[in-house]
């Protein structure tokens, strides 16, 4: 019989690593309630004119990436590939945005692109969306909350903030004007993609990773001499507040991203620890979509991070967070079984701060102990023909150098309750 097998570009998230997951995914809850933000829940599937429209008709996601499918009653559907699509239609639809919104998201995203280490078909975002706040400082909060996740998590000496202002829609239209003329003066020295983009999405050429085409690039218009005065003194503002904070950035002039919903502020935190994949976190503002989708002109702006390019880093990084038990119960027989699987349930109800795993399916004490070896947990709890005896339990030490004890109940539950205030301050 053949086996089955995930989908390609699709990963089984396995017990080993959800500890790591879990973690990261607390730590966001944590720093993101700190801020007063607060979870927006959205369906996976949109209609596919939702994400074409205002992620751009020409960009890579929208052309080639989006899994699109007609429904029963022949209406194009798509699994979203971004996040800000669907909260921009849901706050609109639900009038969240006639007061300031902060909110976040986590979950599943598709893009049909090539997997690869840090690429997949199926991987998951924090995205965070504010609304109806048009000036820097709600980027520059945006961005000091980044660095505090960073902070909880461990990798901040190893993130780059790069930023950039794109300028206005209008400003934007006469810089890609002027870079398409330069760029077609020097058509036949453009990589193949870039050539194909010209006509299509020229400000992508800024970003294409050939050499030949950035040497190109070097002699081209840049986007600072068309910027209007608004977008100007927004982005200086901004760069003034995270010097303020302390917050290091680089600018980078040919930062563009991949959407086309954005204006004035985009920035993305890189990393050198990932190879090609190198992104972790990108984002920026997009003041025309709440209007474009129906509602009233509201500002906007927002970030979304690659969870699974975050686990990566912190594999990379050694930053592990295992979860193991704190008890680790074993016993001699069946009526011992017994004794300690309604300990084991006062324990739990009792110490809920505590892990407890008992051992299922019998066998002999050596075996059973290897097997609490093996849990990771701190301490084994014996339910002997001994212990069954004088009503008391043995604890015996699997990792620290601790003497082996056997308690009275009353002794149990002092132990217990030390153990249990450790584990929380820990
Ligand atoms: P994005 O840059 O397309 O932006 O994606 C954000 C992050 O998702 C990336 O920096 C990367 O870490 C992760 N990511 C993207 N594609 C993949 C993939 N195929 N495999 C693994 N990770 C991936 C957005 O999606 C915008 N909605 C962000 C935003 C929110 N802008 C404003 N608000």
């Amino acid at each position: 019989m053949s086996q089955y097998r995930a989908i390609r570009g699709m990963v089984d998230v396995l017990p080993d690593e959800t500890p790591l997951w879990q973690m990261l995914e607390q730590t966001a809850r944590d720093v993101l309630a700190a801020h007063g933000y607060a979870e927006i829940r959205t369906p996976i599937v949109e209609s596919t004119e939702l994400f074409a429209r205002s992620i751009g008709e020409v960009t890579d996601i929208v052309e080639k990436e989006m899994y699109s499918f007609p429904d029963r009653n022949d209406e194009s559907l798509s699994l979203r590939p971004e996040g800000t699509a669907s909260t921009v239609r849901a706050a609109v639809q639900h009038n969240l945005v006639q007061s300031p919104q902060r909110v976040w998201y986590m979950g599943p995203m598709f893009r049909y692109e090539r997997p690869q280490k840090g690429r997949q078909r199926q991987f998951h975002q924090l995205g965070v969306e504010t609304f109806g706040v048009a000036g820097p400082e709600q980027d520059a909060e945006l961005l000091l909350m980044c660095r505090q996740w960073w902070t909880r998590l461990g990798i901040s000496d190893v993130l780059i903030l790069e930023l950039n202002t794109i300028g206005s829609p209008e400003a934007r239209a006469s810089y890609k004007a002027a870079l398409t003329e330069y760029l077609r003066d020097h058509f036949d020295s453009l990589d193949e993609d870039s050539q194909r983009r010209l006509d299509t999405n020229p400000l992508r050429i800024l970003d294409s990773k050939s050499t030949s085409t950035q040497s190109i690039l070097d002699g081209a218009p840049s986007m600072a001499d068309y910027l209007d005065e608004e977008s100007k003194s927004h982005h200086e503002r901004l760069c003034q507040l995270l010097d303020m904070a302390g917050l290091a950035y680089t600018i980078n002039p040919r930062l563009v991203r991949g959407l086309d919903y954005y204006n004035k502020t985009v920035f993305e935190w890189t990393t050198d620890q990932l190879g090609a994949q190198a992104t972790v976190c990108g984002g920026g503002r997009y003041d025309m979509m709440v209007n474009q989708f129906g509602g009233k002109a509201t500002p906007a702006s927002g970030f979304a991070a690659g969870l699974e390019r975050l686990v990566l880093l912190m594999q990379t990084l050694d930053l592990d967070a295992a979860s193991n038990p704190d008890l680790y119960i074993v016993s001699s027989n069946e009526n011992a079984f017994g004794q300690a699987m309604l300990e084991a349930d006062r324990i739990r109800a009792e110490f809920p701060g505590l892990g407890v795993v008992q051992h299922l399916g019998g066998g002999s004490f050596k075996s059973q102990f290897k097997r609490a070896d093996k849990s990771g947990a701190a301490w084994a709890m014996v339910f002997g023909d001994e212990e069954m005896v004088s009503g008391k339990v043995t604890l015996k030490p699997l990792r620290a150098n601790e003497e082996q004890m056997t308690l009275s109940r009353e002794e149990l539950d002092t132990f217990l309750s030390q153990l249990e205030q450790l584990t929380n301050e820990y």
